[in-house]
């Protein structure tokens, strides 16, 4: 049978065979099964968002429901619906704000460029029209979009593309000297610093005791903006149901994407806290220029609604700091016996420093169906966190094998 080649797929070279690809038809708790019947253990949860598993009936089954009742209808000015309002209210309630607002749409980038527009608009409506600065972090990931492309701190995503958004300026990981002598030197014209509380897709990196706190501080003293790109982070990931509140540390603004619908169906968004979000209602002549066609959808809002009740119900944000535990002690493990030099991770997301190029580990943990993945020397655990003990150790066990057969 010829395998259509019509599919170009993200983050992939299109000169890839789609024959070659893993063709995934089910999936059940952190298990999923290829068109061959070959298991893998989802040790990426999906792409870091697949927070309760796989084929979790109160999803699908609140999802049909909200298609039966009303499947689709947009929330731009005039409308608005039930789980739209509902899912905004359920993030309000999760967040470290008293009363924010919460932004919708679909994905991480949609987020991430929404958060960065608003921290302009309102530095603009300040007055402080030379404030357009955004700072960015090295190892930062933030999307694909053109405004997340240029907030990223991964240079090879930022080349090739011609001239990005300009206005973005670098500083070195976890270091709060860099943050400041920049701050020293643009501080009147920087509108927003932009962070993941744990950088993700990087390679796992938490920040250094310390470093979160000072980055608010320098934002408080120059009048700029603190956003937290919690895309990963947020909906339990860290062992809280934020980054924020992990570090104990607030922005002004939170994206969020992934955990907040396990991925049922796409949802995403920004967290307006409140001195924001006042700011932003006062004049009842400002209009919000900025949204997306399906900002509010109803499905989307419907699954993030059963999946935060399921995140709720089931204690999943300290399964989280379980899920962390046992894989410390696998990979403490691995350390003493000298097969890995070193892990560093928060919650349930984990990075296994093996000391050299992680992707042929990697593909060789995929063939013994385990699926991590490679960020440099790093192989990456960041599995749905429902992973039951055995699992973990499955992967552990894997990793090892893997080192010693590559
Ligand atoms: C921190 C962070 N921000 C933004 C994004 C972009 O999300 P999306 O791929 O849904 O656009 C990602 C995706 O991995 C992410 O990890």
């Amino acid at each position: 049978m010829t395998v259509p080649n019509n599919l170009l797929h993200p983050f992939a070279y299109p000169a890839k065979s789609e024959s070659e690809f893993v063709n995934v038809v089910s999936g059940e708790g952190a298990v999923i099964t290829d068109d061959t019947g070959k298991q893998y253990i989802d040790g990426m949860a999906s792409l870091w968002y697949c927070q309760v598993g796989h084929g979790r009936r109160p999803i699908i089954e609140a999802i049909q429901k909200q298609a039966d009742k009303l499947t689709t209808y947009n929330v731009f000015d005039p409308f608005t619906n039930e789980a739209a309002r509902e899912v905004a209210a359920l993030i309000a309630e999760k967040s470290p704000f008293d009363d924010p607002r919460v932004f919708l749409g679909c994905s991480g980038s949609e987020a991430v460029d929404s958060a960065l527009k608003i921290a302009r608009i309102v530095q603009q409506r300040r007055g402080h029209s030379g404030k357009q600065i955004i700072v960015r972090r090295t190892h930062g990931y933030h999307g694909t979009n053109f405004g997340g492309t240029s907030a990223q701190g991964i240079a090879l995503n930022r080349e090739g593309w011609g001239d990005l958004v300009p206005h973005f300026l670098e500083v070195p990981n976890n270091n709060i000297e860099e943050l400041s002598k920049v701050f020293a030197e643009h501080g009147s014209n920087i509108a927003a610093v932009i962070s993941e509380p744990v950088q993700g897709a990087g390679g796992v990196w938490p920040p250094e005791d310390g470093y979160l706190q000072g980055m608010r501080k320098l934002c408080d003293q120059h009048n700029a903006l603190l956003i937290f790109d919690e895309v990963i982070c947020g909906f339990g990931r860290t062992g809280s149901w934020f980054g924020a509140q992990t570090f104990g540390v607030t922005p002004d603004l939170m994206t969020f994407a992934k955990g907040v619908s396990s991925g049922y169906v796409p949802l995403s968004g920004v967290i307006v806290g409140d001195s924001v979000a006042q700011e932003m209602a006062a004049e009842s002549d400002f209009l919000f220029r900025h949204g997306y066609t399906y900002s509010g959808h109803p499905l989307s809002s419907a699954a993030g609604v059963a999946n935060i009740k399921l995140i709720e119900s089931e204690g999943l944000i300290d399964r989280a700091n379980h899920v962390g535990k046992k894989t410390v002690e696998g990979l403490d493990a691995l350390v003493a016996d000298g097969i890995v030099k070193g892990y560093r991770g928060v919650g349930a997301m984990w990075a296994a420093d093996i000391g050299r190029d992680a992707i042929p580990v990697r593909n060789d943990m995929l063939t013994r169906g385990v699926i991590a993945r490679g960020v440099g020397e790093a192989v990456i655990w960041c599995p749905p966190l429902i992973v039951e003990d055995e699992q973990v150790g499955q992967f552990v066990e894997t990793l090892a094998s893997s080192l010693a057969a590559v």
